[in-house]
């Protein structure tokens, strides 16, 4: 939510700042600004919508400024105006700062400041800046110190002054800050991928601490002022990870990637010897694990559906009762947790901020709290007490797509390892991996119907509606369709398990009402079909997902697309991704912007 970065060094700032921002539009896209030092002023430029507008805006200026803090905004308070735009200002000018999060007690500050301060947005950001230029006797750092001593809320900030062009202070609360260590040059950006062409050595900004960056040395304080040490991490990811590869779309790069980023995750991670997996992150002793009762998933959007199917596998593999919360419902309602209960927070950033929250309460209320995470050295990622990276590399589209195949890889491998301590056999165990290594290739398989789901897509694009059907463990995969489909192409769509379309939702179907279901060969086969029957029956047009081989389908069906046949508890990590395909050629089809849907953010850290 919003993105950060932040230049100083001696190569010109201005392309790091916009090649930054993109990275990072993904953090919100209602507007952009920056700010350079030039000629010893701060010089501002700012513009409403996307990225690509603010480039514009710039084409005819040439800086060559070697220092320069960027935003791009994911409006919270104030409208979508350039006013509003980071960075902001103080009376003077002479401060500028570029904030992401939310102050609380913005208007209890603003009063105090009194009726003196000239405010040119209606941003709680801009308070902050004339709450330091209150603090402000010389010293950058102290004045930010003063006026963040007074702050409740959440920020990472990036902040310049114009009687020091030299300097760069950062600090954070709640909203992730990580620093680049160039040679004389420091990267400052709300996650890695802005820096990774630049340096992979990083130092992740902790909450309530402080940055004061000059191009050739940096101290990191407390919010007491007192100095931190501070350790260097190293960014594995690469640069060409996080570029489109010549794919239309980072979307349609991602779902492409998923064969491969499977295999990172699982690679190193299972024993098929002895039919089980080894996620040593857990960091739980084989007794603590045993004394296990319960297991909590937390998660949001996509990854709370990628828990839904975890739900189903810890059920069957390790017969340990499993509750899904969405995380913003979770902490508000006092949930019974105790130190016989595992709770996993999985998310694709780590920086969720109901995600984050959740975990916190359930750890105070004592139970295990682990992590399953995308974004190395995130918040969740540092704030749990262990889990597992899903390695699925930057992603960078919006809507998730690879997040969500690799989260319920890991969470299948965990309930293998849950599964193998209490009664599952070493047979099935055996079988199960061996099927899940052989789902990349059949990933393959479907992702080469890319091309028949697009004409899918041209043949469905003028729905309105849609429903997706899909029962057990695809019923979470019908809901990923569903909300892939409304999240990019605004077509209205909803997802319920067949068994429970005849008590409403049938409803609605009619010939103008598409049904989108997966009747893949498992258990629950012959009673999907008899839903699809009831479909027919209404004369709603179908689409299937069907198992290769299944010459039934045809007839059920307008249209049929087939998967390969694996075991019924990895069908997600297939039948999900015609699903992506079908919500990505559905976009284009209809121009929409498939990598930042309006209204939407990739990283939601508010509340
Ligand atoms: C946002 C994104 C979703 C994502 C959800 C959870 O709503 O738009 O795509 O699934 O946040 O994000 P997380 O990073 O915690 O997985």
């Amino acid at each position: 939510m919003c993105g950060i970065v932040a230049y100083i060094g001696s190569k010109q700032a201005l392309p790091i700042l916009i090649g930054g921002l993109r990275r990072l539009e993904y953090r919100g896209y209602d507007s952009a600004g920056l700010a350079v030092f030039e000629n010893g002023q701060p010089c501002l430029v700012k513009a409403v919508g996307k990225i690509d507008n603010l480039s514009e805006k710039l084409k005819n200026q040439s800086f060559d400024s070697t220092f320069g803090i960027a935003h791009t905004r994911w409006a919270t308070h104030g409208g979508v105006t350039e006013p509003n735009t980071h960075p902001h200002t103080d009376c003077t000018g002479n401060i500028v700062l570029a904030h992401n999060g939310i102050i609380e007690n913005y208007r209890e500050l603003k009063e105090s400041l009194g009726s003196n301060h000239r405010y040119t947005s209606e941003t709680d950001s801009e308070v902050l800046a004339h709450l330091i230029e209150k603090e402000y006797t010389g010293d950058l750092r102290q004045a930010v110190l003063s006026a963040l001593g007074q702050v409740r809320g959440t920020y990472g900030l990036a902040i310049m002054h114009k009687d020091h062009p030299g300097t760069l202070v950062c600090a954070r609360m709640g909203s992730p800050l990580v620093i680049g260590l160039g040679e004389n040059e420091y990267f400052v950006a709300s996650d890695a991928t802005p820096m990774l062409a630049y340096t992979k050595n990083v130092i992740f900004l902790e909450d309530g601490e402080v940055a004061e960056i000059k191009r050739t040395d940096m101290h990191i304080v407390n919010l007491k002022d007192q100095q931190v040490a501070k350790k260097v991490s190293k960014i594995e990811w690469d640069e060409a990870s996080a570029q489109k590869q010549g794919f239309a779309h980072f979307m349609l790069k991602e779902i492409f990637d998923q064969p491969t980023v499977l295999q990172d995750a699982i690679r190193g991670r299972f024993k098929l010897a002895d039919g089980t997996a080894h996620l040593g992150g857990l960091n739980m002793s084989e007794p603590e694990m045993r004394e296990i009762k319960r297991i909590v998933l937390i998660a949001c959007g996509t990854a709370s559906y990628a828990a839904m199917a975890g739900k189903y596998m810890f059920e069957r593999l390790a017969g340990i009762p499993v509750e899904v919360d969405v995380a913003s419902e979770f902490r508000y309602r006092d949930p019974i947790i105790d130190n016989q209960t595992l709770v996993f927070g999985i998310s694709q950033s780590g920086e969720t901020a109901d995600t984050l929250a959740a975990l916190k309460e359930a750890k105070r209320k004592g139970a295990f709290v682990r992590g399953i995470v995308n974004v190395v050295g995130s918040t969740i990622a540092r704030e749990t007490d262990g889990g597992t990276y899903i390695h699925a590399g930057p992603e960078l589209a919006v809507a998730s797509t690879k997040a969500f195949t690799n989260m319920t890889a890991i969470l299948l491998l965990y309930a293998l390892q849950f599964g193998r301590l209490n009664k599952l056999s070493v047979a099935t165990g055996q079988r199960l991996l061996a099927a899940l290594t052989e789902i990349p290739e059949k990933m393959k398989l479907i992702l080469q119907q890319s091309d028949k789901i697009k004409e899918l897509a041209e043949k469905y694009k003028n729905a309105r509606d849609f429903l997706f059907l899909g029962r057990g463990v695809n019923f979470p995969v019908a809901l990923e369709g569903s909300l892939k489909l409304k999240e990019i192409s605004y077509i209205h769509s909803e997802a319920v398990p067949g068994g429970e379309m005849k008590h409403g939702p049938i409803a609605l179907l009619s010939p103008e009402f598409p049904v989108f279901a997966i009747m893949t060969k498992n258990q629950l086969y012959d009673k999907m079909r008899s839903n699809i029957e009831e479909v027919k029956a209404r004369k709603a047009p179908i689409i299937l997902i069907a198992t290769e081989g299944d010459l039934g389908a045809a007839d059920l069906a307008q249209d049929v697309i087939y998967v390969p046949p694996t075991m019924e508890l990895l069908e997600p990590l297939l039948n999900t991704l015609p699903l992506q395909l079908f919500a990505y050629h559905m976009a284009v089809a209809l121009g929409r912007d498939v990598d930042r849907p309006r209204n939407l953010a990739k990283s939601v850290t508010v509340e």
